[in-house]
């Protein structure tokens, strides 16, 4: 089984206003909900891709309530801990001249709460893939991660990690199977700025040597340099097309790659090609990414990957 935790996942609540002005009644011409939250897009398009996955996290109020519907609309079957306080959070976009952001904080998680995640956690067996992306609320330890990493210690799992800073460093120690840092989120560990995959590369080497089994850079329209256990290193530009919004395009890559790599049997190049053409897949839309648009990219793109070994 994937397991996918988003720890508070969010109601996106995306509106178009034609010329959005502050301090005045705006109107909208557009109006969408949609259920969010790192974890749960890798969910929402593992799922269209037809791997079934458990999204875990906490949730609670009438938007929580939301967004375990949706997502089951969605074919995602949630098993979230419903908490008492607060309200899952409702993050608010306005589309317009330029793009406003509003995102909500979400309900106050317990200790208590934190041992239900723990107790349901337990029930994970070798071979189950765990999804851990996103950052970590105000109300819970900084190193959430790290905690859920120890208490799986011993089991074989394939872990993915996307997070940022020493929410990521912090798990290398528990060799994740998959990290995928952008470009920023990268050069942000080290102190530097990463302009080119060729300036990632030896970056991603020393989160190699830090522990990650494999490393997936992601440079949005510059394409992505992957890093494998196997000591290889593939490289590609992104694919070509018309970019309306790449925002989650990072979690749609994630889930492209294990796709593709459970599609395959294990072949890293495969993973790849799949993990640009959900990327992408998700740019060239303006909400979710489907399957369609991945087979379709999948059949129709020349691939230039750049693959050689590791010095
Ligand atoms: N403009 C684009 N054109 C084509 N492909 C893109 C574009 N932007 C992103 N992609 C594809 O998606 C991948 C992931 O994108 P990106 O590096 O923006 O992830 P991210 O910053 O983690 O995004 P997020 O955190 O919002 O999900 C890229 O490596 C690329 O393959
Ligand atoms: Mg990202």
């Amino acid at each position: 089984m994937i397991y996918t935790v988003t720890l508070s996942p969010t109601l996106d609540y995306v509106v178009s206003v034609d010329h959005f002005q502050t301090g005045a009644i705006n109107r909208t011409q557009s109006e969408d909900v949609f259920p969010g939250g790192k974890g749960v897009n890798v969910s929402l398009v593992l799922n269209d891709l037809g791997y079934l996955t458990t999204a875990m996290g906490f949730i609670a109020g009438f938007t929580g309530a939301e967004i375990k519907r949706l997502l089951r609309v969605g074919g995602v079957e949630g098993n979230f801990i419903q908490v008492e306080r607060g309200m899952s959070r409702i993050n608010m976009k306005i589309r317009s001249d330029a793009e406003t952001a509003i995102n909500g904080q979400g309900p106050e998680i317990t200790q208590e709460d934190i041992g239900t995640l723990f107790s349901r956690l337990r029930f994970l067996i070798d071979g189950d893939t765990i999804v851990l992306a996103g950052h970590i609320p105000p109300s819970l330890p900084s190193d959430m991660y790290e905690q859920i990493l120890e208490f799986l210690k011993g089991r074989r799992l394939r872990v993915i990690v996307d997070a940022e800073k020493e929410l990521l460093t912090g798990t290398l120690k528990y060799h994740p199977w998959l990290i995928k840092p952008n470009a920023d989120e990268l050069g942000d560990i080290f102190g530097v700025r990463i302009h080119s995959r060729e300036e990632a590369v030896p970056y991603a080497a020393k989160l190699q040597n830090m522990g990650a089994r494999n490393v997936l850079v992601s440079l949005g329209g510059d394409g992505a340099v992957l890093l494998t256990e196997q000591g290889e290193i593939f490289s590609s530009d992104a694919l070509k097309g018309k970019v309306v919004n790449t925002v989650g395009a990072g979690d749609s890559m994630i889930a492209g790659f294990l796709a593709g790599y459970l599609d395959s049997d294990g072949d890293y190049e495969m993973a790849f090609k799949e993990g640009l053409c959900a990327g992408a897949a998700k740019a060239f839309n303006l909400t979710m990414t489907t399957k369609k648009e991945i087979c379709y990219l999948m059949r129709t793109t020349s691939f230039d990957i750049q693959r050689k070994q590791k010095d």
